[in-house]
């Protein structure tokens, strides 16, 4: 799946003292995976205020010589961010000029509200991207540990990097064979119940976007895709930090969040909300959280 195509890739991109540009907020593996191999995730900012699209600016200035490659998540946990076309061929861009591969996670590719997600693969010339998806979460397969990854290279820049992924194959056996014809049936199957799923995906996205905002202390960017919202904690009197926050909530609510320092540095002061849940489950969280809120600020 797609955390052990990251540690494949990071595994044979990175030698110790190496760096590696990525998203803050991030799934965690990213950061922890990256040091694990002795080198240094840089987390380049994502801007709330712009639909928690990348900051180029900030990427530009983490780069350096030691610098292996740029990841992407898109669409993101946990902010639900979907890239702009324009936003993905920047990318593409900075890459390019610095000679660098882009990682592109698609994991949440079919799983987007308005907008529809663009590859860096489908776009790129000459700048080598590796794309990583799985069927974790478009398909429901989440715990069959099952995904894939492939090339785009069209000027063969990655060949060492590839002969290093393949040694690291070779040490490792494969998924077991019952999961492997599932896999095979789901990705060559219809799609059609994807409709029907992100209608109601759609509509939970709609209820937690609606109600986070008409709590007082909190506000959140609307999710262009995933299913994460994460709210910033505007009121910051109360708490020492996000992860006391959402203690606090847990303790006195009985509503669980994700504390949103754990996803990276931009994600100070915010948490995290999966809206999988029904809305009649949503909305029960959502009136103890706002009972807590008022409660708290009263
Ligand atoms: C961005 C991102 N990538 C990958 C994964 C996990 O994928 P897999 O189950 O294929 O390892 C997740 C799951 O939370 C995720 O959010």
């Amino acid at each position: 799946a797609v955390t052990e195509a990251l540690q494949l890739i990071f595994g044979a991109l990175l030698n110790p003292g190496d760096n590696i540009l990525v998203p803050s907020p991030s799934y965690p593996p990213y950061t922890g995976l990256v040091k694990f191999y002795g080198a240094e995730p840089r987390e380049y900012l994502t801007i709330e205020e712009n639909g928690w699209q990348p900051d180029l600016d900030d990427m530009r200035k983490l780069i350096d010589e030691r610098t292996k490659a740029i990841a992407v998540i898109n669409p993101n946990n946990p902010t639900g961010a979907l890239y702009e076309k324009k936003t993905v061929k920047a990318i593409l861009d900075l890459a390019g000029e610095y000679d660098l591969p882009v990682i592109s996670d698609e994991i949440y590719d079919l799983m987007t509200y308005e907008g529809k997600h663009v590859s860096p693969g489908s776009l790129t010339k000459d700048v080598p991207v590796i794309v990583m998806n799985g069927l974790s979460k478009v398909y429901f397969a989440t715990g069959w540990r099952l995904g894939y990854f492939y090339y785009v290279d069209p000027e063969g820049k990655l060949a060492e990097v590839r002969e290093a992924i393949d040694k690291l194959m070779r040490i490792r056996i494969c998924p077991n064979t019952p999961a492997q014809f599932a896999a095979i049936a789901g990705l060559t199957g219809p799609m059609d119940y994807l409709e029907e799923y992100m209608a109601k995906l759609r509509e939970r996205r709609d209820y937690i976007y609606k109600r986070i905002n008409e709590i007082p202390g909190v506000s959140a960017v609307k999710p262009q895709g995933a299913f994460y919202i994460f709210p910033r904690i505007e009121e910051r009197s109360k708490w020492k930090n996000d992860k006391e926050f959402v203690l606090d909530v847990l303790h006195e609510a009985h509503v669980l969040f994700v504390h949103g320092s754990g996803f990276g540095r931009a994600g100070n002061w915010h948490f995290r909300i999966v809206f999988l849940p029904p809305v009649e489950v949503l909305e029960e969280a959502m009136d103890r959280f706002e009972a807590f809120m008022k409660e708290r600020l009263s």
